[in-house]
């Protein structure tokens, strides 16, 4: 029996691989993906070995490229956000772990999978999702729904028995929940637990305090081409290290924090703090790109899809018909979303400062306050407004008094 674990080399996914091989008598492939959180994996590597892992059943795949591409880029283009704020950092890299898990299962010929996420969350949700739209048949082992590790403490005390490593934090205390990719680092619990409490500063990792940003803004531009962005100040660069450079800059200048309270799929609400720094300026510069090259019948219509297709990725419904559908969508709409923002960043914030497109339907003969030579008939309104309003006369006949 064979089981592939997805492996951060971190305490609970330690702690699980330990408890798999015990519990199960199994034989664990450990399966660690780069998404860019900015960690050496080598020590992953040494950890699953320590652990009698063999060498060719450690997996250990450089995913950024394919990350950024396929996943986030198509979430960028539907200008996603859960609730309004969240950017599904966490969400967005679920499905593409999950399908790498499965993969690696074929080619060991495992027949479980398993990973680290609790039983209160989204996570499980998320990898879970995937493993069976992918796997129908696949079996799916989550730890801490099944064992009777019921607290941190338990796990600690587990690590420490079995001389798994345990890390602490900058406090000495046993860490945080957090998960970081390219997009984002989330951290959850411990301080964060109650919502009135402000996040203590050194829960951040990722950017700067927007008070001790440099005082002087600084300004880029982005080119995008059908949606997605391709250069920072007219250099091309791969869409990995496109938001790695935008990462860089949002650090700089604190943007990209945020405090949230938010709903879980299962129906708990949580408080997260979200460092997003790359992601947020990409947010809003697409948003900048669309401004000139949507239709407002597009545009309007994408706005109205968004938080439903936010809503799907946030529940783990990445590989399902209706995620699909809506992606074709907006797919098709970004056809002309090409040409350059530029940005200012400056302590914390991020604005758009101009827009251009070769695609784009901005039109300042039309829109012109001096004179448009023609270019728009300031009497047709007349007539517009009247029809528009005839509804509204028809009714204020009948009800006013
Ligand atoms: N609440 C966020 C989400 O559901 C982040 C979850 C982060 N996961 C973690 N292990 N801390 O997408
Ligand atoms: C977890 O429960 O493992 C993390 C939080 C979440 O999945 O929502």
């Amino acid at each position: 029996k064979r089981v592939v674990l997805a492996f951060s080399g971190g305490l609970d996914t330690s702690v699980i691989l330990k408890w798999l091989q015990q519990t199960y008598n199994c034989e664990v492939v450990t399966f660690t993906a780069d998404l860019g959180q900015g960690e050496e994996l080598e020590p992953a590597r040494a950890k699953a070995q320590m652990m009698g892992v063999k060498p060719e059943h450690i997996f250990i795949d450089d995913l950024k490229e394919e990350f950024v591409r396929d996943y986030i880029f198509p979430m960028m283009r539907a200008n996603a956000l859960y609730e309004g704020l969240y950017l599904l950092g966490t969400s967005i890299a679920r499905p593409l772990i999950a399908k790498r898990q499965i993969e690696i299962a074929r080619l060991v010929g495992a027949d479980a999978v398993s990973h680290g996420a609790t039983g209160k969350g989204n996570d499980q949700v998320r990898f879970e999702l995937g493993y069976y739209a992918l796997s129908p048949d696949i079996k799916v082992i989550a730890p801490w729904r099944e064992w009777d590790l019921t607290s941190r403490s338990a796990l600690i005390a587990f690590a420490e028995q079995h001389q798994i490593p345990v890390a602490k934090d900058k406090r000495g205390e046993s860490p945080f929940s957090t998960d970081a990719n390219i997009l984002h680092t989330s951290s959850e619990g411990k301080v964060l637990e109650d919502p009135w409490e402000e996040v203590p500063d050194y829960v951040y990792s990722r950017t700067v305090n927007p008070e001790d940003a440099p005082n002087t803004p600084q300004s880029i531009t982005v080119d995008f081409e059908r949606g997605d962005a391709v250069a920072i100040d007219g250099v091309g660069m791969s869409p990995a290290t496109l938001l790695a450079k935008l990462n860089d800059l949002g650090r700089a200048h604190g943007i990209g924090r945020l405090d949230l309270v938010e709903n879980r799929f299962v129906g708990m609400k949580s408080r997260g703090m979200y460092e997003t720094p790359g992601g947020t300026i990409l947010h809003l510069a697409h948003r900048g790109i669309e401004q000139l090259t949507l239709d407002r019948g597009a545009a309007h219509l994408k706005d109205e899809l968004a938080p439903r297709y936010a809503e799907l990725l946030y529940n783990g419904m990445w590989f399902s018909p209706e995620r699909e559908m809506l992606q074709a969508a907006i797919d098709h709409s970004q056809a002309k979303v090409s040409g350059t923002v530029r940005l200012k960043l400056y302590k914390g914030s991020v604005n758009v400062t101009g827009r251009k497109s070769p695609n784009s339907l901005y039109s300042e003969k039309v829109v012109t306050f001096e004179d448009d030579a023609g270019a728009y008939d300031q009497r047709d309104a007349e007539g517009f407004i009247k029809l528009n309003a005839l509804r509204l006369r028809l009714l204020g006949r009948r009800d006013q008094p």
